[in-house]
């Protein structure tokens, strides 16, 4: 199998949709945000208040390039702006997770952990240019994705099945 890229903004589910696909497929589900903490040891927020949004895009570059020479079968999600590295594609096919900004918010704050959700990500703290990002983002998604696939309002066995229908795995 092909690996799968998730990509999509902050919240709108690439991991949940990463472990889903592992409980259809059994095959190996990363997460590049969790790559990038391990090789570093501490957390991505540590990361940019210390180090600076710079640094971690350099990481994210590295973490790239080592997925598509060592990474085979799996389903990869990333962090929100992790598409724009230039491998993108030799990494997998690539899946954007989409949906209205207002659906993404609302996913985070109702979920259980909302506080400790919004607090480990420093690109959403101000919630008005999180809404800049997420316009500014919408566009280059979609140019980046082999697929795009709508994820509003549907279950997580819902969007996983339509990945590996239109995927064809
Ligand atoms: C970022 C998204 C985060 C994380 C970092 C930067 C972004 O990942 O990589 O905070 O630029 O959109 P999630 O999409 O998992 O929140």
């Amino acid at each position: 199998m092909k690996n799968i890229v998730l990509i999509g903004f902050m919240g709108v589910g690439k991991g949940s949709v990463a472990r889903e696909m592992v409980k259809q497929l059994g095959c190996v589900a990363l997460d590049t945000d969790d790559i990038i903490e391990s090789m570093e040891n501490r957390s991505i927020k540590k990361i940019f208040a210390t180090e600076g949004e710079k640094y971690f895009r350099d990481v994210e570059l590295r973490v790239a390039k080592w997925l598509q020479v060592s990474v085979k079968n799996s389903v990869v999600s990333t962090g929100g702006g992790f598409f724009k590295v230039k491998n993108l594609k030799k990494i997998g096919t690539v899946v954007l997770l989409d949906s209205p900004f207002e659906k993404i918010y609302e996913r985070i704050v109702e979920h259980p952990n909302a506080e400790n959700k919004l607090k480990k990500r420093p690109l959403m703290q101000d919630l008005e240019k999180a809404k800049l990002l997420y316009e500014e983002r919408e566009v280059q998604y979609k140019k980046v994705a082999d697929i795009v696939v709508d994820v509003t309002d549907k279950s997580l066995e819902e969007i996983a099945k339509e990945i590996r229908k239109r995927a064809k795995i």
